[in-house]
């Protein structure tokens, strides 16, 4: 029970490596609201953590929106009476060439990516000071230190989130809030099968391809970069702030 009576928000918990952080921290004891832009898909994840009891709430938002943002946290401390850790997973996934990617597109991942995740943390900000041990993990990727073909829009958003990780943790230090990413490499979520559609490459080779780049020639599971998520939020990473946790199975060693 690492996170018994934590109060938390996960964005993007509808899906992937979201919801699967929304069930390893209920199973350790947080009450969570679940935040996504699917409504349907952070509905169910609720459902199947309030099987056992009410724990976890969905709430339908957009994080690149500021009024459903503020919304967002007004309900979430209705439901949790406070908020003591902040996941933003939530992501928008734009691949292409500078060539081919237009402003609408560079708005549209930064808006999510960026912008997004720091609308939640500067509305979730009050009630982060009013908390102990608080502490914010934003879901980078390996994307954000390394480049990767026609992959512009995309990595340039995660290498600005893994940046306004570590200025966060300066600033927000003095509130004695901890700040920290989780940069997963190839972990295997409908985010990979969409992208072998937008690709429009063969699947298994595709994968096969990616499961080689790893040391252990395979790709990650939701649960496994959950995991790490769970370390760096939790008290037992008390003194751990804007660092990042790469969960890449060694692919970028
Ligand atoms: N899957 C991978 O290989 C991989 C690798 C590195 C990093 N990541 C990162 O992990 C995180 C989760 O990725 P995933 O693979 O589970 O993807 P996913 O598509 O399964 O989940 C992403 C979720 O974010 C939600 N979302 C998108 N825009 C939103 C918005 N504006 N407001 C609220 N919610 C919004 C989606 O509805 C979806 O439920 C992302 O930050 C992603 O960049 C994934």
């Amino acid at each position: 029970m690492r996170l018994k009576s934590k109060r938390i928000i996960v964005t993007g918990g509808a899906s992937g490596i979201g919801s699967a952080i929304c069930s390893i921290f209920a199973s350790e004891g947080a009450k969570i609201v679940i935040a996504d832009i699917d409504g349907n898909g952070a509905q169910n994840t609720a459902s199947l953590i309030n099987k056992d009891n009410e724990k976890a709430l969905a709430v339908c938002s957009d994080i690149s929106s500021e009024k459903s943002v503020k919304i967002l946290i007004q309900k979430s401390v209705e439901f949790l009476g406070g908020i003591d850790i902040l996941i933003n997973d939530a992501a928008a996934f734009i691949f292409g060439s500078v060539e081919e990617i237009t402003k609408s597109d560079w708005e549209k991942v930064f808006g999510v990516n960026v912008i997004g995740s720091s609308n939640m943390i500067k509305y979730a900000l009050p009630y982060l000071k009013k908390s102990h041990n608080s502490s914010i993990v934003n879901i980078a990727s390996v994307s954000s230190f390394i480049a990767q073909p026609s992959f512009i829009p995309y990595n340039a958003s995660k290498g600005a989130l893994l940046q306004l990780t570590r200025c966060l943790a300066l600033d927000l230090a003095k509130y004695d809030i901890r700040v920290n990413a989780v940069s997963p490499g190839a972990i295997y979520t409908p985010a990979t099968e969409r992208h072998i559609e937008f690709e429009g490459v063969d699947r298994d080779e595709f994968l096969k391809s990616v499961a080689e780049t790893s040391f252990l020639k395979r790709l990650g599971k939701p649960e496994e970069v959950a995991k790490a998520a769970l370390f760096l939020a939790s008290d037992e990473a008390s003194f751990i702030t804007g660092t990042q946790l790469v969960v890449d199975g060694g692919a970028t060693v």
